[in-house]
């Protein structure tokens, strides 16, 4: 079988874990790593044992590449993803899949048009216990879900926002819903189905030199009768405190939690015994010391060879991709507006961009 050709675009924290990962999977091979930065774009070829790019449009253009994986910052990665397909490139894209419904819509239309594969990274359905607790909702065993409540209680100091301009962004970053919480919007929907209403608060509690919020909580009203809830930060004190999934059904509760979504904490379900679960990978470490999600990319990548070679389902489909930034922008219309907003999002509603709303801080409380 035909090994499949990537390049990595984009070789900072999370790019460098796509190259170490490429570099040990047998049915890929590197083929060049890109950066804007040139000294990032030679350290990511010499790491991956292949060529350097400094320009989008060098990969673009390289017949030997199948697979441009993009690893930049959220707000590029509609546009980049949507330029792949049209050069006649398969694109896998990091998380969140755009910073707006409007960008989402637009690499749909692509991927349509070109017939190309778009991947989007949510490793955190891999999780052992996280892929156990969608077993049993899926499966019935948990009966009907009733309340989901996750809570993403995470530290990013102002090091990690200085770092790198991008950062604390509205039109690159988008806030700690958008690119520290979107796997666990992701997994809420993932696990309670299909979403009829967004209610949500946001503010910028500790972070007054970024334009996005850093704190928010969300409810979501589910189709199948639930509740889904996610209270989340950036502003935990000091450190990580938790990352964790909830669910009461009506036939059990499990709760899936650590910091990183990575422990059973409880497993209370009707006829199934608690499962005895392989170790999950440690979480990504990065420089200037913060950790995120758990490291599963390998089975991300890996999903998308054999999707190509072997024709197996994609891990996430491009639909479900959409439904998280549907439900994401329609939380920051909540937040701004103060009240319930209904799904699917339309007129107006459809056509938020994030990017030019009012910055956190400049926002006044209770309104
Ligand atoms: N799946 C996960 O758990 C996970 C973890 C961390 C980050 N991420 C996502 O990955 C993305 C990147 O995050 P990061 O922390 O690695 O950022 P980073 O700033 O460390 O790296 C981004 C890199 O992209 C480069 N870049 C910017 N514009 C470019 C362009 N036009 N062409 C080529 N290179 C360009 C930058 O120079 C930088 O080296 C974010 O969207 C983030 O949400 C996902």
């Amino acid at each position: 079988m035909d090994r499949v050709r990537f390049s990595v675009v984009g070789y900072g924290n999370i790019g460098s874990r796509h190259v170490h990962f490429l570099k040990q999977l047998p049915g890929a091979e590197l083929v060049s790593v890109c950066d804007i930065k040139a000294d990032r774009a030679e350290a990511g070829a010499l790491e991956g044992n292949c060529r350097a790019a400094t320009l989008f449009e060098e990969v673009l253009k390289d017949p030997s590449v199948d697979v441009v994986d993009i690893c930049t910052p959220s707000g590029l990665h509609a546009s980049m993803s949507v330029k792949a397909m049209k050069a006649g490139k398969h694109a896998i894209s990091e998380k969140p899949m755009a910073l707006s419904l409007k960008d989402a819509d637009e690499v749909l239309k692509v991927q349509k048009k070109t017939d190309k594969r778009y991947f989007l990274v949510k490793q955190n359905r891999y999780n052992p216990p996280v892929a156990a607790l969608r077993k049993v909702v899926e499966d019935g065993s948990l009966g009907k879900v009733l309340i989901i409540s996750s809570n993403v209680f995470w530290n990013r100091r102002r090091g990690y926002y200085e770092e790198e301009p991008w950062r604390g962004t509205l039109s690159l970053d988008g806030g700690a819903l958008f690119t520290q919480s979107s796997h666990f919007i992701d997994l809420l929907l993932w696990l309670g189905g299909r979403p009829l209403s967004v209610e949500s608060y946001m503010a910028n509690l500790s972070h007054e030199y970024t334009e996005t919020e850093d704190t928010g909580s969300v409810r979501v009203e589910l189709e199948g009768g639930g509740l889904a809830v996610m209270n989340y930060t950036t502003s935990t004190y000091q450190s990580n405190l938790e990352g964790s999934i909830t669910v009461l059904g009506t036939k059990g509760t499990v709760k899936v939690g650590g910091k990183y979504l990575n422990e059973l904490v409880e497993w209370n379900v009707e006829g199934v015994p608690r499962p005895d679960l392989p170790p999950g990978g440690p979480p990504n470490t990065y420089k200037g010391g913060y950790q995120g999600s758990m490291s599963n990319h390998d089975k991300v990548l890996q999903n998308v060879i054999d999707v190509l070679n072997e024709g197996k389902q994609a891990a996430v489909s491009l639909e479900e991709g959409r439904l998280t930034v549907e439900v994401m922008q329609a939380a920051h219309i909540s937040a701004l507006e103060g009240k319930k907003v209904v799904l699917p999002l339309k007129g107006k509603h459809l056509r938020f961009d994030l990017s030019k709303a009012l910055p956190f801080p400049s926002r006044e409380r209770g309104k």
